[in-house]
């Protein structure tokens, strides 16, 4: 099971209505008390993800801003930062076993900070992860590429789970961040997915039907991506840059 994919829930936060937060905020003592995880040092460890998450995030601005000013073309669409939530976080470490803690949490969820990199071409994506892993302050955990080879869903996108060093007074922490870098075309496929799976109540004889079209639509995103590609590739041959 996949979990909450709230990237645009957290761009929205803002607007909601006032109350919100503090709807929120019981809502996250409410988990961590049934749980038993202490709300002053998890609000620590959620600072330290925020870090990482934003420091990834620079890392990922300023290689766009270097490239952009050398190339005269922007590899970069978006740059969109999320901290899992706590019903999402407790959900997770409940599916890979009981030991309900912060340190299995730091040991075990690899994505509690979340970037998503949206690029223009396919091989942006891939120009983009070299540059990035290259940095001396980023070490590569993990590495899935569902463009090369895309999920049963239809779902297609690079997904690199690295650790970042965070540096504070008193200490320093290697913290775990998870990147998903897509194009356009792969955003737009994986955003409408997920709002449609969601409807539960599809009736499962129908869904088979469904599910074949979401993988229909998801390949032809992937043409239209090649066909981008080609364009930008023919564009190149011409004028040589
Ligand atoms: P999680 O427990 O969900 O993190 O699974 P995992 O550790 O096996 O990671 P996986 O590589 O499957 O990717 C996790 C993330 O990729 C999800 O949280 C989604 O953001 C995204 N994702 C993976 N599969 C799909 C899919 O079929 N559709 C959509 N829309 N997003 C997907
Ligand atoms: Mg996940």
């Amino acid at each position: 099971m996949r979990d909450n994919d709230n990237y645009t829930q957290e761009i929205d936060l803002s607007s909601l209505p006032a109350g919100t937060d503090l709807t929120d905020h019981i809502r996250m003592m409410e988990v961590l008390n049934r749980y038993g995880l202490p709300l002053d040092p998890f609000m620590e460890l959620m600072a330290e993800y925020q870090s990482a998450a934003m420091q990834v995030e620079a890392k990922f601005r300023v290689l766009s801003t270097l490239l952009s000013a050398h190339a005269e073309d922007n590899p970069i669409e978006t740059i969109k930062t999320r901290i899992k939530s706590p019903d999402s976080i407790v959900s997770k470490l409940i599916r890979q076993g009981d030991d309900i803690s912060l340190a299995s949490l730091e040991e075990r969820i690899f994505d509690v900070a979340g970037v998503r990199v949206i690029c223009s071409f396919i091989d942006d994506i891939y120009r983009l992860q070299d540059l990035f892993l290259r940095q001396d302050d980023i070490t590569l955990v993990t590495r899935k590429d569902y463009i090369a080879n895309p999920k049963k869903s239809g779902y297609r996108s690079l997904h690199l789970v690295v650790r970042t060093p965070i540096i504070a007074e008193t200490w320093k922490k290697d913290v775990y961040v998870e990147v998903q870098m897509r194009t356009i075309a792969m955003d737009f496929w994986a955003s409408l997915e997920h709002k449609l799976r969601y409807k539960k109540d599809i009736d499962p004889r129908a869904l088979a039907h469904v599910n074949q079209e979401l993988e229909a639509s998801a390949a032809a995103s992937a043409r239209l991506d090649q066909r981008m590609q080609d364009i930008r590739d023919e564009i190149k041959r011409i004028t040589g840059k």
